[in-house]
């Protein structure tokens, strides 16, 4: 009853600048060094070394395939100079995947780009489609046997970190939080509140670059190309019916309307959330609440899945991200089984669902914050040693039978 179908994707992913280390020409290392409450990536997991270790762990675990990012920053470290050095890189990289049977899921920007292309005006310069595309054009000579191609990470959570920037900079006095983090008490008020309004215009500017991404990719490679969006599970409270509209348009349904046409749509899902008729309703303090201040709702997998199927109008599902912030193991066993249990029902409703990769391999760093866990493996950041934990082992022991009514076999 619970078997997923052949070739379904089992695996975990990561993010170049949250594992790498020193991406020292990036504009988060540069904002690293300078905003207040911000932690600093630094060395983060050497897995800019260590990519190898990292990718035996997943593939011995029994995972099939691996979502990592190339760093724009490191490609093109000053605008039009491309380094070939680099892009050897990234290809042993993929390499790596081949080698160990494992399929590369390819984020080609995660959150951060080069720091002279973020001092030209970011994403909202006017030429900002024309430099990503050139990077794009240059990155698809890698890509050979590559069948997943993501554009973009989260345009939507980037729209987000913009707008948290800038606040940075009026507020005075304020602290680095990470739209992906909650926190407690006030902040957590604050977070709801910044986070409640999100300009759709900003959505038809990424999709517009995204689109010029895509035809890019397609034209140099037979890779399937999507992007991926950060999906909120929102749901109204009495009286938030409207607001719930409204909100959900500008911080994701222009995203997921901009995926129309896409050979598959990434769906990061962790948590749900109410509206009420003044906005997003902070969670409520409760034990089970995970690092990141939100709250165990292992089902928000399944109602952003539908969602993305529903506002898509169909186009293929891949669930890019999910996962949980916690220092408990047993927590996330628990989550990820009630996470597939629901994925699992909304294939059999008929959602085409083409696999689930689980956030994240490692515990990493998490912008600008590094308590919250979220790997199944954990780092030791002064020796590098990775410690697999129980949950790798029951995430490919679900992957190896595929099904979910399995015994750890690891
Ligand atoms: C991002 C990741 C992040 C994760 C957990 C997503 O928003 O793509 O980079 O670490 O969620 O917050």
């Amino acid at each position: 009853m619970t078997t997923f179908p052949d070739n379904f994707l089992w695996g975990a992913a990561t993010a170049g600048h949250q594992i790498e280390g020193n991406n020292v020409n990036s504009d988060w290392w540069a904002r690293e060094l300078t905003m207040p409450g911000m932690e600093l990536s630094g060395d983060a997991c050497d897995s800019y070394h260590r990519f190898g270790e990292d990718i035996d762990l997943l593939a011995d675990a029994g995972l099939d395939s691996y979502r990592f990012s190339l760093e724009w920053s490191r490609i093109e470290p000053v605008p039009g100079h491309f380094s070939k050095a680099e892009l050897a890189h990234y290809r042993r990289v993929i390499e790596h995947c081949f080698k160990r049977g494992v399929t590369p899921v390819v984020t080609l920007q995660h959150f951060t780009t080069p720091q002279w292309f973020a001092n030209d005006g970011g994403w909202l310069a006017a030429d900002a489609s024309e430099k990503f595309v050139r990077y794009v054009r240059e990155v698809t000579c890698i890509l050979d046997g590559v069948e997943w191609v993501v554009t973009m990470n989260e345009p939507n959570m980037q729209a987000a970190i913009m707008t948290a920037m800038r606040r940075m900079q009026l507020a005075e006095g304020a602290q680095w939080q990470s739209p992906t983090v909650e926190g407690d008490g006030e902040t957590k008020q604050n977070h709801s509140d910044f986070l409640t309004y999100a300009d759709p215009e900003i959505g038809r500017a990424f999709t517009r670059i995204h689109h010029a991404a895509s035809d890019v990719v397609r034209a140099h490679t037979n890779a399937k190309v999507g992007w991926t969006i950060a999906a909120g599970a929102l749901t109204a409270a009495p009286g938030g019916e409207e607001k719930l509209l409204e909100i959900r348009f500008g911080k994701e349904d222009v995203y997921w309307e901009g995926s129309r046409g896409d050979d598959f749509v990434g769906v990061q899902a962790y948590s749900s959330q109410e509206v009420d008729a003044n906005g997003l309703v902070p969670h409520p303090p409760h034990p089970e609440n995970t690092l990141v201040g939100t709250a165990y709702r292992p089902d928000a997998l399944s109602m952003a899945v539908r969602h993305a199927w529903n506002v898509t109008g169909g186009v293929p599902v891949l669930v890019t991200e999910n996962g949980i912030a916690t220092a408990d193991d047993n927590q996330r066993v628990r989550y990820i089984a009630e996470a597939l249990q629901g994925l699992h029902q909304t294939m059999a409703e008929g959602v085409d669902v083409r696999g689930y990769l689980h956030w994240s391999l490692l515990d990493n760093f998490e912008w600008g914050h590094w308590e919250p866990t979220f790997g199944l493996i954990a780092v030791d950041r002064e020796t590098f040693v990775r410690t697999p934990k129980p949950s790798l082992a029951r995430l490919g022991s679900i992957a190896k039978s595929n099904r979910l009514d399995v015994e750890v076999t690891a």
